[in-house]
Order: C-alpha cells, then structure tokens, then sequence
C-alpha cells in the first residue's frame, strides 16, 4: 500500500504524476474532473486544529468525487484509550483513505502500518509534505519556461529558511530540497539546528549536504530565489512562546532582508501568519509575496496526491 507521510514516499514518476495532475486539476477547476474518488469516502483524523488543511482536502474530496469525512481525535475512541492500531483497522473496513495531523510523527507510520488504505500525513510535529509538494508546485508555476518543465524548473534553486530552524516546516523543507535538487539555507537562533533525530533521516535519505545552518539571516538569504518563514511558535509549543519570540525576533524577514536575497525573490510563508513577530507586513504586502497562491495550491496539489495514491491502492 502507498502512503505520503515524508516527501520521499513518492517514486520520481509518480512525484511528475502529481505535478502534472495538479496542473490539469488547477487548470479545469469546475469545468472537468475526473471521479476518481468516486463512491469512496476518505476520513480526516486531525488531533490539531487547522483551516487550510482540513478545508482543502475535504474540498478536495468533494471535487474528485469522493465523501469526505471530518473526525477530530477528541470525539473518536481514540481519545478514550482505543489503540492507534485498532482504530486505523477499524477505519480501514470503513473508508478508503485516511489523512491525519497529530503530534508524533511514530503515530501516522502506526497507523500507516495497521490499516489497509492509503495514508496521508497532513503534519506532525516532524513533517508537513503536503506543504512542500504544494509549495514547490506554486515556485514552478513562477519559474518554468516555455517547454512546461515544472520540476526542471526547481533544479538548482536556493530556499532560505528562518526562524524556527527545527520546526516540521524546516525538516520538511530540508527533505523537499534534495527530493527536487534545491539547496537550502537555514537560519534560526543557536539551538535551532535540525535535531539529531531529524540529520539521521536527511542522512538515511542522502540529503546531508543540501542544507546549512547559519546564525547571520543575511548569509542566509544571500543569493536566495525563495525567503520562507513559519510560525515561531509551532502547535505543541505554545508554553514556549514568550521565550522563542525573544530567541527568534533577529530572524523576522524585513523588508531589509527580504531585499537582500536575488532581486526576483519570492516570500513564502506556509500560513497561519503573525506579523510583526515572523515576518513584516511589508513583506506580507510585496508584490512578490506570493502566500495565497500557495494556500489555494494546497487544494490542487493534495487532489493529486489522493490520486495517485487511490490509483495505487486499485491496482
Ligand atoms: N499551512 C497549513 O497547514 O495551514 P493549516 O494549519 O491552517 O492547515
Ligand atoms: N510549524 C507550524 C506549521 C503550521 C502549518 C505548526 O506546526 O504549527
């Protein structure tokens, strides 16, 4: 069974196979289709809350032809001591995909392990790959040229990352880079190096040497075709809020050092957003602020997603 729980789940093929679908369901948005979830019903299980995630899948559900099915953890057994492993059984007689945000990521490879339809990771608190895909797919559309290479277009690209250096957005991002042969540089407070945990992966992977940590946001940025943030202050992390804030304020992207990456850089910012603390409004404001596009890509790229892996789990 296939499942999307880090960037690299997908073959070279099939990641083209979600890129060029997303093209073609963004583009035929409302007007064609293709039912391939058609008389299916796919459950999100989601134990954090959300808007872009939980609101484009079920749309995306919806659009393929499928019933999407909303379970937050607190009204399911699952919250009341029923194992992680019996409920993904149990679902798996029910539905025909499951897509979970929670905080351990052990917890989606379990359920990923027990059950018998394809899963989903919609973010743990190491990974969020529906993100990456979505944003390396709204770079593309900005960079490809006139023979529609999208993932061509990625090849060689600097992403620098600032901020919250560990967090699920950066791990990800890390992983997204050697997955589409981008470089990235992150810059974050000392401390905020990717884990241990999170370097044995990007080893096991063979990403060691497409990032670099750096305290100094301006090496970071040097030469950067992409400037991205994310919250300080990730979901889980809430009691630590006062001090990242204070940890983190040297790495806020300004309008300063947004201006220090390549003239044609773009802003991203995988949202929600707090300006003032992780970014400027005036960054937000940019003409080269490009953060709804990437939230509205969300729906497009996670249709086709679903799939390739719905394709799969047919065959
Ligand atoms: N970017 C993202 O995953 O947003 P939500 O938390 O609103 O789903
Ligand atoms: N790092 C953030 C991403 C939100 C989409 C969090 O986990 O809260």
């Amino acid at each position: 069974m296939k499942h999307f729980l880090k960037e690299t789940d997908l073959s070279p093929p099939e990641v083209a196979e979600v890129f060029a679908l997303a093209r073609d369901f963004k583009a035929k948005r409302g007007r064609h289709t293709p039912p391939v979830l058609a008389n299916q019903t796919w459950a999100l299980i989601f134990s954090k809350s959300s808007t872009r995630t939980r609101v484009s899948f079920e749309v995306g559900i919806h659009e393929l032809g499928g019933n999407p099915m909303f379970l937050n953890r607190n009204d399911i057994q699952l919250d009341r001591g029923e194992s992680i492993e019996d409920t993904a059984k149990v679902l798996s007689r029910f539905v025909h995909g499951l897509i979970v945000r929670t905080h351990d990521h052990s917890d989606v490879e379990r359920i990923a392990a027990a059950g018998t339809v394809p899963v989903i990771n919609a973010l743990t608190d190491f990974l969020h790959p529906c993100q990456i895909y979505t944003d390396a797919f709204t770079m593309a559309e900005r960079w490809v040229g006139p023979d529609g290479d999208l993932l061509g277009s990625l090849k060689g690209r600097k992403i620098a990352f600032l901020g919250d250096t560990a967090c699920n957005m950066a791990n990800s991002w890390i992983l997204g880079a050697g997955l589409f042969g981008m470089k990235i540089a992150l810059s974050g407070p000392p401390g905020f190096e990717p884990s241990a945990e999170f370097k044995a992966v990007a080893e096991a992977e063979g990403f060691s040497d497409v990032y670099e940590f750096t305290t100094d946001p301006f090496e970071a940025v040097r030469d950067a075709d992409v400037v991205y943030t994310d919250v300080w202050v990730s979901m889980g992390k809430e009691e630590e809020s006062q001090a990242r804030i204070a940890q983190m304020s040297p790495y806020q992207v300004t309008a300063d050092l947004f201006a220090a990456a390549k003239p044609d850089a773009l802003f991203m910012h995988c949202l929600p957003a707090h300006p003032g603390e992780e970014v400027a409004q005036e960054v937000l404001d940019h003409d080269r602020c490009i953060i709804f596009d990437q939230a509205e890509n969300r729906l497009h790229a996670q249709k086709a997603i679903m799939a390739v892996l719905a394709q799969q789990a047919r065959a």
